[in-house]
């Protein structure tokens, strides 16, 4: 009997992780779709005609890749503080919008996009 309740407890566990973790993913996605794809476009490669207008950054490219590769923190630094050339503001800051958490999974998302469009064009 108490082995059940154990097992019982261990499996809650598991399903309970694995919801939080897609969760997370859920809700970068539509922190992305939100805030980022209006600009990058949804696949975050920049190749709908807003993206072309302004001239957004292609974030799977390799120009991205090299500058950023893997580094989550600067990614959420510039989510956070946003993206100004001169006295030109590029991209807004979102850290008033959006928690830390979320900002921490939109940068991890668009880690992910890159690493996505590397897979495919293998
Ligand atoms: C209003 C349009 C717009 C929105 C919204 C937007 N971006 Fe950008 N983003 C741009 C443009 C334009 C550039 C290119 C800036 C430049 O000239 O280097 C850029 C560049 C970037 C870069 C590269 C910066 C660098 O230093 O090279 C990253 C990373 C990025 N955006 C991520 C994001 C993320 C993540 C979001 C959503 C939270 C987002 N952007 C939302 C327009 C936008």
């Amino acid at each position: 009997m108490k082995k059940t309740m154990l097992t019982a407890i261990c499996v809650l566990a598991l399903a309970l992780g694995a919801g939080a973790a897609t969760q997370v993913d859920r809700k970068a996605q539509s922190n992305w779709d939100k805030h980022c794809s209006f600009c990058h476009g949804e696949d975050g490669k920049a190749r709908t005609m807003i993206a072309r207008k302004i001239n957004a950054a292609d974030l799977t490219s390799e120009k991205i890749q090299r500058k950023f590769g893997d580094n989550q923190e600067e990614l959420m630094k510039i989510i956070s503080d946003g993206l100004s050339k001169g006295d030109k503001n590029i991209m807004k800051p979102l850290n008033k919008k959006l928690k830390k958490e979320e900002i921490e999974s939109l940068a991890l998302y668009v880690i992910k996009l890159s690493d996505k469009a590397h897979q495919k064009s293998k």
